[in-house]
């Protein structure tokens, strides 16, 4: 187990709470969720690509509350700390090929947050290739990552990550980010982009594919 699970569980029942605060000093989740209701208000089928433990789905489950929510990771613990109401939410240890086989085209809504800077870089591709053979006809896709920018935020977070998470982690600025994305969805498919505060590293992409997902 990574030295950060460990520390967490030692909190027991206030590990939600800890989390939380953790969390609250990199992002403002009030603000993404923000951010995800206002580039894709009428989402009724979200996903989320990569969801951990179930903080963001635990949101985006009262925030759109006429929506259905997948939250799938690769980690067994997926959903582990998902608190609300289990009828519209499911979770699945799958990865997104594997989903996007059994469900293509099937989500109007796609989340990545904070996942890419986890996945080796020759995997971003094919990850995202996977994420748009998941897209319904119309559907978007935001990106959230955390861009390599050094400052105070910054370095805290690769502690975090490298240390706490033991993860080998890999951060991309947002020309990186942008390029990625146009190559995978076509020229012109980042619509829009914001910032997250606390810090200028919490970079926001919203996509809207211009060209067709591969079969
Ligand atoms: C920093 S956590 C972010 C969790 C959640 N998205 C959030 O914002 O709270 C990164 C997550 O990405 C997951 N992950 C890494 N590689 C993945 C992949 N190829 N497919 C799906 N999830 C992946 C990890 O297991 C981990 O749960």
């Amino acid at each position: 187990m990574a030295v950060g699970a460990a520390v967490r569980r030692m909190f027991g029942p206030y590990e939600t709470q800890v989390g939380d605060l953790y969390r609250s000093f990199f992002v403002d989740l009030d603000a993404q969720l923000g951010t995800f209701r206002r580039w894709a208000p009428d989402a009724t089928n979200i996903l989320e690509i990569g969801c951990g433990e179930g903080a963001v789905c635990e949101r985006l489950a009262v925030d759109f509350p006429a929506a259905a929510i997948t939250g799938i990771d690769i980690t067994p613990r997926v959903g582990r700390l998902f608190h609300g109401d289990p009828s519209r939410v499911r979770f699945e240890q799958i990865d997104a090929g594997a989903l996007a086989r059994r469900e293509p085209a099937k989500f109007d809504l796609i989340l990545i947050c904070d996942v890419l800077h986890h996945v080796p870089w020759d995997q971003h591709r094919a990850l995202l290739r996977e994420a748009h053979a998941l897209l319904s006809p119309g559907g978007v896709l935001v990106i959230k990552d955390w861009e390599r920018i050094l400052n105070v935020g910054h370095m805290a977070c690769v502690f975090s990550d490298r240390v706490l998470t033991g993860d080998q982690v890999k951060f991309g600025t947002a020309d990186y980010f942008r390029g990625l994305l146009a190559d995978v969805f076509g020229s012109g498919a980042v619509v829009d982009e914001t910032r997250v505060s606390p810090w200028p590293n919490n970079l926001m992409l919203f996509v809207r594919p211009t060209r067709s997902a591969p079969q």
